[in-house]
């Protein structure tokens, strides 16, 4: 069915044969029969593959960069092991962040640390094991930096997320947006790092911006880096700051996304390169998550239900929005388990009963039936990471290797642990 091929066009690890979808080298029927559903698989092969490829863009062009994978993406122990194997660096916002990078093996110059509200606890634990990248966004932060390093007789290298000013239009299209409450205008930035440069205890030497997610566009960054170089040949002219680590965020699609919108990657790294002038002298960071891990993982559910109402078919599977988290930027793709031809117009939701539980916003003109097996594309990214219990267990996580090897990486949550938990205050009391 030419429905169901175009929306596996550009994933390299789906096919269909004999009408069953096949992921690398198994049939997701034979997957899910000794699993129960719904469950998620990991394809390390898939995310190993998105790795490279950016990995070998940048290589082309830079000299040092590093690739910090975004943990809140997908903060998984498998996913981070693999990380550290792959010899990338991490990003994290928060205790638990840094403490997952920790047990995966990252030291401190490995991990840029982000986040608007960081606690006194979380810079002195990064500030003592020699954080390098740490991105600080407002004043007080700052200060607070300062006090600390004074404290510990040390000086402190700093980097400032800032917002760029971009046309009106970019600006309406971003998630992050200029009064949003992350970053900081850049004219403020300025002051930071005049008195950054000012201190004996910081030492200013990064520049970070983040202000999107699922970005497909090659004029976006155009746009980005020609304010950049900008910004920072006015910090080095004007203020004597030199800019040594340049962090772009995350933020890029997927990478089943980008093939799909003609985005290069090549490209992508030569517009770097060729916007900033001096880059020769920078280390170039980027910290995608969505990237690299979007389409890594695929979700195997079930039909448990199937009805018709007010003229519109629906299939009920039992993953639901609770796991699968609807944001403005998701795109989760179902495709049959068994391709059984053309059937009713179909809707697909999830078991709960909410309204926003409809996993796809298309209808699918696949024939579904109770019992049918459906696969769920694009769920690795702010799915399991942000995954809420809402009346439901979590699934478990298998991870799935190219010659077809099954293993759990995370086990399900366990209705009868989740029962105990809601009345734990009768045993802990
Ligand atoms: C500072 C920062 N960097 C990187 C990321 C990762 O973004 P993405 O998954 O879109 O690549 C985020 C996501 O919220 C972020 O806040």
């Amino acid at each position: 069915m030419k429905e169901i091929e175009d929306k596996i066009k550009h994933y390299p690890y789906l096919r269909y044969e004999e009408n069953l979808l096949y992921i690398n080298k198994q049939s997701s029927l034979d997957i899910a029969e000794k699993i129960a559903t719904p469950f998620f698989l990991y394809l390390p092969e898939r995310f190993e593959h998105n790795y490279k490829q950016l990995k070998s863009a940048l290589s082309k062009h830079f000299t040092k960069s590093h690739i910090s994978y975004a943990i809140k993406a997908n903060y998984l122990g498998r996913v981070l092991q693999q990380v550290k194997s792959l010899n990338m660096n991490v990003e994290a916002m928060s205790l638990f962040e840094l403490l997952l990078a920790e047990k995966a093996g990252f030291n401190y110059n490995q991990i840029v640390f982000n986040g608007p509200a960081k606690t006194v606890q979380e810079l002195e634990l990064t500030m003592t094991n020699g954080i390098q990248y740490l991105n600080i966004e407002s004043m007080n932060e700052l200060q607070t930096i300062e006090n600390i390093a004074k404290a510990k007789e040390m000086k402190q290298e700093i980097t400032i997320r800032i917002h760029p000013l971009l046309s009106e239009e970019t600006e309406k299209k971003l998630l992050i947006k200029k009064n949003s409450k992350l970053g900081i205008d850049y004219e403020r930035a300025t002051k930071l790092y005049k008195y950054a440069k000012n201190s004996p205890h910081l030492e200013p030497n990064g520049v970070h911006v983040h202000v999107g997610t699922n970005l497909i566009s090659h004029s976006f960054y155009k746009e980005l880096l020609v304010f950049m170089n900008n910004y920072i040949k006015e910090l080095g002219n004007k203020h004597g700051i030199e800019i040594e680590h340049l962090n772009l965020g995350g933020g890029l699609a997927s990478k089943s996304t980008l093939d799909s919108n003609a985005f290069d990657l090549n490209r992508y790294a030569e517009q770097i390169a060729t916007s900033i002038e001096n880059i020769d002298n920078m280390t170039v960071i980027l910290e995608p998550g969505r990237y690299l891990v979007e389409d890594s993982f695929v979700a195997i559910a079930k039909v448990l239900r199937t009805k018709s109402s007010w003229g519109r078919k629906w299939a009920f599977i039992d993953v639901g929005a609770n796991s699968l988290i609807p944001m403005r930027y998701s795109h989760y793709i179902a495709i049959p388990g068994q391709n059984k031809g053309k059937g009713p117009y179909c809707r697909i939701g999830g078991p709960l009963c909410l309204p926003v539980d409809v996993i796809s916003n298309e209808s699918v003109s696949y024939k579904i039936d109770e019992g049918d097996q459906i696969a769920i594309l694009n769920c690795g990214a702010y799915t399991l990471s942000m995954s809420e219990q809402f009346g439901y267990p979590r699934p478990a996580v298998y991870e799935l290797d190219k010659v077809g090897g099954v293993r759990i990486i995370k086990k399900a949550d366990n209705v009868e642990d989740m029962v105990k938990e809601a009345f734990s205050f009768e045993t802990d009391s």
